[in-house]
């Protein structure tokens, strides 16, 4: 599909943001290990977290829908085998999270995904599983020798490891850790940077036996911090079911997703004459690096209304239209601010001053090659941008002429940070494949043309 944006000013009035695709995700697997009925309020009608929902369901879960929102999970006697393989579609948090719930089952299972899920490097889920005694196939030789879906999962008993991870990520961690309920001793996995830490906080909340904390790291030279998140398990498995002794079934209210807040943030704050409030918006630390970043830059943004809401941060946020400043992005706030990325850079372009984006390597390994993409695509409409190794450089403050097409990559977060900037250029745009944004944000349209 193809959507032709034009420029607008003030953007004004208030919106809900729709719930967190991170913690959706999480909410469907982790409800569908408990005992007993679990109503998730606010789930996300995102594509990705539906093809999390399919699953549950192949895997022998009851899950309906009481109204639009409101999603009721039955898992009764635990899983049962799949009759077919279990497709994730898009989504990367589907196939990683679940090779993790699926390795120490009593049964074998395949997980398959669309074209991009399928180039995307699964080796960093399955090397610590076969650590934990797993026994997981993938297709080896994908680029740079990436161990690719589908991954064929054949159940074993798993044991804990302690396992130390150099990068930082919230799939792994989370794959790690949900391998570990089902595994004989503790399990525990460590980070450099603290990733969204959505996993470790629903556990908890679901009554897991699970630490987390922040430690000084062993090499005293280094002097660096370590993220150490470690679980007990509390799962019994018998011969055809899993059962849960621990997780306990607790209503699960999903906040909105800063993620998808981003983009009206940066829309809020580059459209002159624009104050607009979004509601609901969860505001987990671990998620609200693009908070700190604007605040730097010199945006007048306000927190109101914070409260917690099952063991996560909310609030409102109100942003008025700012002079912004560039500045340099790289380190511990990198894994806080990964899925905006890409609106940053269009934010960037409205900077005065150089931004320099670093240590953001993994950005080429999401739903699209995102480092290339959007310096390609905002490049096309008229950005100073330049594509670095391990991230990008963006010159403004400068004018997007515009007046061109421009392509998606297939990928959600490209579609919507493309739509934001055809908002500030001078002539209209087409962007090419815009029903990506559906991945994450099918509501992403209607709500920016109430403002
Ligand atoms: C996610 C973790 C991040 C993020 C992705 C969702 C999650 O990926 O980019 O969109 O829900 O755990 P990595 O763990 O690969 O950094």
């Amino acid at each position: 599909m193809q959507l032709q944006i034009k420029k607008r000013n003030g953007l004004k009035g208030e919106i809900t943001i729709p719930a967190d695709k991170s913690i959706s995700h999480r909410a469907v697997m982790f409800s569908s290990l408990a005992k007993g009925i679990v109503t998730i309020e606010n789930f996300s009608h995102g594509a990705d977290c539906l093809s999390t929902l399919e699953i549950i369901k192949a895997l022998g879960v009851s899950a309906e829908f009481k109204d639009k929102k409101t999603l009721i999970i039955n898992s009764k006697n635990g899983f049962t085998a799949p009759k077919k393989d279990l497709y994730c579609g898009n989504s990367g948090t589907t196939m990683r999270l679940m090779s993790g719930i699926l390795a120490g089952q009593s049964f074998d299972s395949v997980l398959t995904g669309d074209r991009s899920l399928s180039s995307r490097p699964m080796g960093r889920v399955v090397e610590p599983l076969t650590l934990m005694g797993a026994n997981i196939e993938g297709k080896a030789g994908g680029q740079e020798g990436k161990l690719t879906a589908p991954l064929c999962i054949y159940g074993k008993q798993l044991h804990g490891i302690d396992y130390i991870y150099t990068l930082s990520s919230a799939q792994v961690k989370s794959c790690v850790l949900l391998a570990g309920l089902h595994a004989s001793g503790k399990t525990s996995f460590t980070e450099s940077y603290l990733s969204r830490n959505h996993t470790e906080r629903m556990l908890e909340y679901l009554g897991a036996i699970i630490e987390a904390k922040t430690q000084r790291g062993n090499d005293a030279k280094q002097n660096k911090d370590e993220n150490y998140a470690s679980l007990h398990p509390g799962i019994f498995a018998s011969k055809t079911t899993i059962e849960c002794s621990q997780l306990q079934a607790r209503t699960i209210t999903i906040p909105g997703d800063i993620s998808s807040a981003a983009f009206f943030i940066v829309a809020g704050l580059i459209i002159p004459n624009s104050e607009i409030i979004l509601k609901n918006v969860g505001l987990n630390p671990t998620r609200t690096g693009i908070l700190d970043i604007v605040r730097n830059m010199g945006a007048d943004i306000e927190i109101l209304d914070k409260k917690m809401v099952s063991n996560e941060e909310v609030g409102d946020i109100k942003i008025k239209s700012s002079s912004l400043n560039a500045c340099t992005i790289e380190g511990e706030i990198i894994p806080r601010l990964i899925d905006e990325l890409p609106i940053i850079a269009v934010l960037a372009t409205q900077a005065e001053g150089k931004t320099f984006i670093k240590d953001a390597q993994d950005l080429r390994n999401k739903e699209s090659d995102r480092i290339k993409a959007i310096v390609c695509e905002l490049k096309k409409l008229g950005a100073n941008i330049e594509e670095t190794e391990d991230g990008f450089i963006v010159e403004g403050k400068c004018t997007l002429k515009g007046g061109v097409e421009v392509e998606t990559y297939h990928d959600h977060r490209l579609a919507m940070s493309l739509y934001v900037a055809g908002l500030i250029c001078e002539n209209p745009i087409s962007i090419n494949g815009f029903e990506w944004a559906n991945i994450s944000f099918p509501e992403f349209e209607a709500l920016f043309e109430k403002l």
